[in-house]
């Protein structure tokens, strides 16, 4: 038995089955790079859903990681520690915010904002007790918490795990009207992604955000930005809503403020807003520790002094030219992303196939809804690791392949 399929066959016996993996079974990352137990080299276009963007093990990032971890790692928030500030400080000066609150998962920073939004609506906004809601979009991905998962349109996220928490409406992503006319006086606030990553790559149409955020102000509602995929350079600006020059209320960022080594989230907000939390209204033991704080630092020097926003541009556009080689291909729909957030849109069911072959000739990708395939490589990625990247996934798609039946 392979070493693949005994590491298969414990996962199978242990492991919960909330995953369905591609069987490939990782053992070491470098760079652009993953290695599996028998030694396979493949080439990361997943980056773990943006959160590895400077690359795996990146020096700079796992010396800070080593270096805090033999001094300090968990003091809670019951006392402080003297890296959670700088890193703060680091954070807040590079997005242009006041303040920001610490978390760990995406799905917590995303429940801060949520928080925030609600409380913000009763205290300033005088929205009576108990009745504020939060306007989402349709296909939204915010995480798997009870409350996140309820206003999901995705029955295979929900279904089994209600009751939902109520608050929540949901408008079709992309269409500004359609925020309009769903506020009400009760709206505290409108949770978006501004480029839509777990649906599929899926980018509103120009001016969206710049609508949304002229809509927001006129009805006096908070516009929240889930940043989590779209932000921290992987779309070609340091956060998407810059492409828009917009100005969220609130942004929600998490993924890369670790380069993959740790599960730091935050929420970032102005002074005004963010003192709507008093002590005791929310927390986290591990939020903002100084093993977390001393790994974002070190993260966000990466993408700063690597000029990952430059990078996932430029390569992002040479990727996004290989991938459109393809636009002639009738079973090709469309090739559509931003920076180094790249999907190829099928007409048949054919992504998860091809997912599959990818591997097999060392690419690792990842197919969402069946049609669709998305890349996302680390922004550290080289002109050539570009080239010989796209050279296998064009061989690969190309190739004729049976349509599964439905
Ligand atoms: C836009 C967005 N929000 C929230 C999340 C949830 O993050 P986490 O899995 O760290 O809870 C994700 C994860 O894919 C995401 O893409």
């Amino acid at each position: 038995m392979s070493r693949t399929d005994e590491c298969l066959e414990v996962v199978d016996r242990y492991s919960a089955r909330n995953y369905a993996p591609i069987p490939v079974v990782i053992h070491r990352g470098e760079g652009i790079y993953l290695y599996d137990v028998e030694g396979r080299e493949y080439m990361d276009m997943l980056s773990a859903y943006s959160a590895v963007n400077q690359g795996h093990q990146h020096p700079h990032i796992v010396d800070a990681m080593v270096k805090q971890v033999k001094t300090l790692a968990l003091t809670s928030r019951a006392f402080h520690n003297d890296k959670m500030g700088p890193f703060l400080q680091k954070l807040c000066e590079m997005a242009g915010f006041d303040k920001a609150l610490p978390m760990n998962t995406g799905a917590e920073g995303v429940e801060t904002a949520i928080k925030l939004a609600r409380r913000w609506a009763y205290r300033d906004k005088k929205v009576p007790a108990d009745q504020a809601e939060i306007i989402v979009c349709e296909g939204n991905f915010h995480g798997r918490t009870t409350t996140i998962v309820g206003f999901s349109s995705d029955d295979g996220a929900k279904e089994g795990f209600g009751p939902i928490t109520p608050g929540f409406k949901a408008v079709s992503y992309g269409d500004a009207a359609a925020l309009e006319a769903a506020i009400t006086p009760n709206t505290a606030a409108f949770l978006v992604e501004p480029i839509q990553g777990e649906a599929g790559v899926v980018l509103p149409p120009d001016g969206y955000l710049k609508a949304i955020q002229t809509i927001c102000k006129k009805h006096n509602v908070l516009l929240i930005c889930d940043e989590i995929q779209t932000g921290l350079c992987r779309t070609g600006n340091m956060f998407r809503f810059q492409a828009e020059a917009v100005t969220p209320d609130v942004v929600i960022v998490g993924k890369a403020l670790s380069g993959g080594l740790y599960p730091i989230s935050a929420v970032l907000a102005s002074d005004a807003l963010m003192s709507v939390f008093d002590p005791g209204s929310h927390g986290s033991t591990y939020g903002g520790n100084p093993l977390a704080s001393a790994v974002g630092m070190a993260a966000l020097d990466v993408l700063v002094d690597e000029k990952l926003d430059e990078r996932a541009r430029t390569m992002g556009a040479r990727f996004t030219a290989a991938l459109e080689t393809m636009a002639s291909d009738p079973r090709v729909k469309e090739v559509r992303g931003a920076g180094l957030l790249i999907a190829i849109e099928f007409h048949e069911p054919i992504a998860k196939i091809k997912v599959k072959a990818l591997a097999k000739a060392g690419v690792l990708a990842k197919d969402t809804h069946e049609t669709t395939i998305r890349f996302a490589p680390p922004l550290i990625i080289s002109e050539d690791q570009v080239d010989a990247a796209t050279k296998i996934i064009l061989e690969v798609l190309k190739a004729p392949v049976k349509v599964p039946s439905a």
